[in-house]
């Protein structure tokens, strides 16, 4: 940290709202896999903002895409057309289930149109008064009040009750939980196909399967949030698409789609779109020039530069040698997630996880936390293995610092 960016932390705590706990650094620029601080101090970037830099840093079709579209367009308002925002959805269509596509900004804003279509299709095109959710523990949906209510983790409800009713929890991969869950109330499951937040949990290969058919045979909706597993970052286009069969009736995206331009995206099949009509939902923002431009940018290069298979093979490669450090650390656990979506379990005996990524930070390595007890890599999905070996030696340095 150079004496510039502790002045703009002291700006900072000055006069920003204090739900954020923000380390004393201010980066300048990024390039690939690295960001520079005001001191030009480089960090090796395994937390991408929390899985959002899908391209990395300064991609030069990215930020070439985005200043075209900026000197072009930037606005126009959903009152009008505009062809990248068509050009994306038919993009996302083309790559998923999905028959038809509504953007939003954020991956709350996803998650709030899934939510309300499920239960405005239910009422309006169904005929059944359902308008329970069935979501699961230890899940994260976003901050907004029914993402919220939809989150499976009490810490984040702290302080804003009432939350929204409607919402039932049950154990995550726990398929007869789910089945004793529903009752003629309920509008859909929601679930993400890898608990990001809570911990990168991965379910049991059967789940996603079992839980497409129980709502089926039940007559709900199943709604995947990937805004955080999706576009690439498990090594498939989207993460159900590991289970075979297991499609939903609803899928929200966010975080990568954009690379770093904020966009959200509904992605729904025709049958379930009937339950919005014109006026039903709405953003002033959603699906703006800029922000499509971008994701059909992002779509572009993962496909043209084999993002999804690098994060494949790269992601095994690092799960490997994550699992390496747990067998030679007695302060790590086991190994979770899968691709470049990767969760580094600790002992909780003991072990300050803080103290791990505040060392790992000042070697110059960067990563997050998710739930009770993990550290999470989300690097970009252009990384290879020689940035792993380069993330894993600062790990083990640290590890061996921190006599753990
Ligand atoms: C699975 C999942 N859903 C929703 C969200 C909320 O996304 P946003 O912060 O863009 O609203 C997140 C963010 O971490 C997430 O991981």
């Amino acid at each position: 940290m150079s004496e510039r960016d502790e002045a703009v932390a002291k700006r900072a705590e000055a006069v920003m709202t204090p739900n954020y706990r923000p380390a004393p650094l201010a980066f300048v620029r990024g390039e690939g896999a690295w960001l520079y601080d005001q001191g030009d101090a480089r960090y090796l970037d395994f937390a991408a903002g929390i899985a959002v830099n899908a391209l990395g840093h300064n991609h030069p079709a990215l930020t070439r895409a985005i200043a075209e579209q900026a000197r072009d367009l930037l606005h126009v308002s959903n009152l009008f057309l505009n062809e990248p925002a068509v050009a994306l959805a038919e993009r996302l269509c083309a790559l998923s289930f999905a028959d038809r596509v509504f953007f939003g900004n954020s991956g709350t804003e996803a998650n709030e149109a899934a939510m309300k279509l499920a239960r405005r299709y239910m009422r309006l095109v169904r005929g059944e008064d359902r308008w329970g959710f069935v979501a699961m523990e230890h899940s994260f949906h976003g901050r907004t009040w029914a993402s919220i209510s939809a989150t499976g983790q009490p810490k984040y409800h702290e302080g804003f009750a009432p939350l929204v009713p409607g919402f039932t929890h049950v154990p995550f991969d726990d398929l007869d939980a789910v089945e004793a869950a529903v009752d003629d109330t309920t509008c859909a499951v929601l679930v993400e196909p890898i608990q990001g937040e809570g911990g990168v949990i991965t379910p049991s290969p059967e789940y996603l399967p079992g839980l497409r058919d129980l709502c089926d045979r039940r007559g709900v909706l199943l709604i995947y949030d990937e805004v955080q597993t999706g576009v690439g970052r498990t090594g498939r286009w989207f993460a159900h698409q590991h289970a075979d069969g297991a499609k939903p009736d609803i899928m929200t995206l966010a975080k990568g789609l954009g690379g770093g331009v904020p966009i959200g995206a509904m992605l729904c099949t025709d049958e379930v779109a009937q339950g919005f009509a014109p006026g039903a939902h709405a953003s002033t923002f959603g699906g703006n020039p800029l922000a499509c431009r971008a994701g059909l940018t992002v779509l572009d290069v993962i496909e043209r530069e084999g993002l999804c298979e690098r994060a494949a093979r790269v992601g095994k490669y690092l799960g490997g040698q994550l699992q390496s450090l747990v067998d030679r650390h007695w302060g790590l656990v086991e190994v979770r997630g899968r691709g470049l979506m990767r969760g580094l379990a600790v002992n909780p005996e003991g072990f300050d996880r803080a103290t791990l990524v505040a060392a790992a930070r000042a070697r110059g390595l960067l990563m997050t936390m998710a739930g009770p007890d993990a550290l999470r890599l989300t690097p970009p999905l252009i990384i290879e293995t020689g940035h792993v070996d380069e993330a894993i030696q600062i790990l083990d340095d640290a590890l061996k610092e921190s006599a753990l």
